[in-house]
């Protein structure tokens, strides 16, 4: 391993400059116009996997954005690592706000700035450049590995389910590994033990045909943007419980011993509130807050519009009023029976007085493991290497639905070792990834490998 470990740090500035390359394509899933973008993407990938060794490499088409695949089986024997990650990224809007042009990667105070920094293009080539450094030294890696890197993730992964379900046998592995998530704080390397689910959808409601002066029908129609805040606001009660019945029958209590292990993380309230800059925190009566943002459901407005928002005034009563919400999940919650139970309650709040339109949109189970787990053990020993401080155990709320899928279908086991950190702004303006972090990241990586072939096959 020394010569692994010596080839990644005398070659630290070169895999920086190639990052740089990687984040400059604006594969942003989300937009029609960055269609080729994204496939440029996908096949940049795929070279640069070829470039480092791994021998059988493909794009594989989906009526969507290709999925990249490439496998390197030469450890006999060995375990087989299945890793995912995603290529795509989040659109960039208000472009405005960024201090750099998010596809032009800057180096600022040791952080590389960009669009896909973070997530999840940064982390995804920290293993490339791992499974480079294992490849170019000693010709071989210490475990078999299948690598599948999609270009849906931030738009629900809408082809990856059918792809793995269809391809189940070719992807048969010993264990996930996962590199999209963030670690718990500056200086404390984490291993994420549990991810919410989601679920999500668009709420349409119409009052009239069309827009109508307030003057002349003003008190002879309800107006759908009231009847829309009216209708959101049945959904929680004032002590942030979600009235939605049923919601919580199937949330898994948190027991005493890991609520003890949530108070014992080094997590200072006072300047999480004011680095997000919030008057005051709320949330669910009964928990902390760490509790709230990791392991308990909850009901979020992502989105509202309806009627005049332009400058001035204008006396008009909507015919629309329109909102996107999104439940995050729980284990042992599941979205097709919250999504039932959310309907049935939406229709039953929701006057006849407007015509109402639900419209599904992605979601995902919540997934959740024994950290006892030998992989996972030996991913905390890796990320020691790596880092040199062994990492703490973490939930964190978002999602990656893939995974419970990869658990479901392929009975795999997964391990979350994200670099990531919670301020580096995924999904928002300045996205960046701290190089230190990125290079002790590539370290731990190709410790992982190592780690999990010294485990050996389990079954
Ligand atoms: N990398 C994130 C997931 C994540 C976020 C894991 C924070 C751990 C902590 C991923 O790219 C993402 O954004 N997922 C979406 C899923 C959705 C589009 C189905 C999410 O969580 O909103
Ligand atoms: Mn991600
Ligand atoms: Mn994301």
């Amino acid at each position: 391993m020394n010569d692994v470990i010596d080839f990644i740090n005398m070659n630290r500035d070169r895999f920086v400059d190639e990052l740089k390359e990687y984040l400059a394509i604006p594969s942003i899933s989300a937009l029609p116009a960055h269609v080729e973008d994204v496939r440029r993407c996908a096949e940049w990938t795929a070279d640069e996997m070829r470039r480092i060794g791994v021998p059988e490499v493909e794009l594989i088409e989906t009526p969507g954005h290709p999925i990249v695949y490439g496998q390197w089986l030469g450890a006999e024997g060995a375990p087989t690592v299945l890793f995912y990650g995603h290529y795509d990224v989040q659109p960039v809007d208000p472009l405005d706000l960024w201090e750099s042009p998010p596809f032009e990667a800057t180096i600022r105070n040791g952080e590389i700035y960009a669009r896909g920094a973070a997530d999840d293009k940064g982390q995804v080539f920290m293993h490339l450049k791992a499974m480079e450094a294992c490849l170019s030294r000693g010709e071989r890696l210490p475990v078999n590995i299948k690598v599948v890197l999609e270009g849906e993730e931030e738009i629900g992964s809408v082809h990856l389910d059918s792809f793995i379900r269809e391809q189940k046998e070719r992807l048969a592995a010993d264990v996930l590994v996962i590199s999209d998530s963030p670690m718990f704080d500056r200086g404390v390397p984490s291993i994420c033990y549990a991810l919410r689910g989601l679920t999500y959808y668009q709420i349409d409601l119409r009052g009239t045909t069309q827009d109508l002066h307030s003057g002349s029908f003003g008190g002879a129609v309800a107006n759908p943007a009231f009847v829309l805040a009216q209708v959101l606001s049945q959904m929680k009660d004032r002590s942030g419980r979600i009235k939605v019945p049923g919601f919580y029958d199937d949330v898994r209590v948190l027991s005493d011993d890991e609520r003890v292990e949530f108070e014992k993380l080094p997590f200072n309230e006072k300047h999480y509130r004011q680095e997000i800059g919030a008057p005051r925190l709320f949330g669910e009566k009964g928990y902390s807050t760490l509790e709230r943002v990791s392991a308990r459901p909850t009901f979020e407005v992502n989105g509202l519009s309806s009627g005049f928002i332009g400058e001035g005034a204008k006396t008009v009563i909507p015919a629309l009023a329109m909102a996107k919400v999104s439940m995050r999940l729980v284990p042992d919650q599941r979205p097709d029976k919250i999504t039932k139970l959310f309907e049935d309650y939406l229709k039953k709040v929701t006057p006849k007085t407007v015509a109402l339109k639900i419209t599904r949109m992605s979601g995902g189970l919540p997934w959740i493991t024994e950290f006892s787990h030998p992989f996972v053990q030996a991913t905390a020993r890796a990320i020691e290497r790596g880092f040199g401080r062994r990492p703490i155990f973490t939930r964190e709320g978002g999602s990656i639905p893939v995974v419970s899928t990869f658990q479901e279908v392929l009975g795999l086991p997964a391990v979350l070792f994200g670099v990531g950190l919670p301020d580096e702004n995924a999904h928002a303006p300045n996205e960046r990834l701290d190089l230190g972090n990125f290079h002790n990241g590539v370290i731990s990586a190709a410790c992982l490998y190592d780690e999990i072939s010294r485990v050996g096959r389990l079954r």
